[in-house]
């Protein structure tokens, strides 16, 4: 197996690229299926969601829009680490179906942050679909729509997701051996 070392790590080659384009193919094909004539709007979370968005967005057949978000801590005053502010939303998305693009579902707080969020900008429906899901850490009520490849827990890097901001451009998804 492939190995790659980041900073201090080692990483071995877990979810081969063709196994990720087909996971891709699968869900954009249920997406054009599932959302046909409706107001679609994607919205890739920043940074790591940025390679699975553009290869969903080259495959989806639908007329639809795109935009990306962030999340970014609060600086000032208040030291609430937890509370994170979704920026970057300069659409109308009032009568749409929102797409949120995600790179991983770990535990879920970042996916609930997100939708509390935007449900108070009243789309008319918000959709979760994720590359990669981690079923056994996954406990929230919001019900992922589409999912990817769901994957052990484990710590891995590439395809967008990172280590210390390092290893993103994999093509491949590694898994942290040590
Ligand atoms: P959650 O809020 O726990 O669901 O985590 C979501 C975010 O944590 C993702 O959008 C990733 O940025 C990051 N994350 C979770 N698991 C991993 C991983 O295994 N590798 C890299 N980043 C991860
Ligand atoms: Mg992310």
């Amino acid at each position: 197996m492939k190995r790659v070392k980041i900073l201090d790590k080692e990483f071995e080659v877990s979810i081969p690229a063709e196994q990720i384009q087909a996971a891709i193919t699968r869900i954009s094909k249920q997406m054009d299926e599932d959302l046909k004539g409706k107001n679609v709007i994607f919205m890739g979370i920043l940074n790591g969601a940025f390679m699975f968005a553009s290869d969903i967005f080259k495959q989806i057949e639908l007329d639809c829009r795109i935009t990306f978000l962030k999340l970014a801590s609060y600086d000032g005053v208040r030291t609430s680490g937890k509370l994170k502010r979704l920026i970057g939303l300069n659409e109308d998305i009032s009568d749409a179906t929102v797409v949120i693009l995600e790179d991983i579902v770990d535990t879920g707080n970042t996916i609930v942050d997100i939708m509390k969020q935007l449900n108070g900008y009243e789309p008319k429906e918000i959709k979760i679909a994720t590359l990669l899901l981690k079923p056994s850490v996954y406990k929230k009520d919001i019900p992922v729509d589409y999912v990817g490849i769901e994957i052990p827990n484990e710590f891995i890097v590439g395809f967008g997701l990172d280590y210390d901001g390092y290893g993103r451009n994999l093509p491949d998804i590694y898994t942290l051996i040590k």
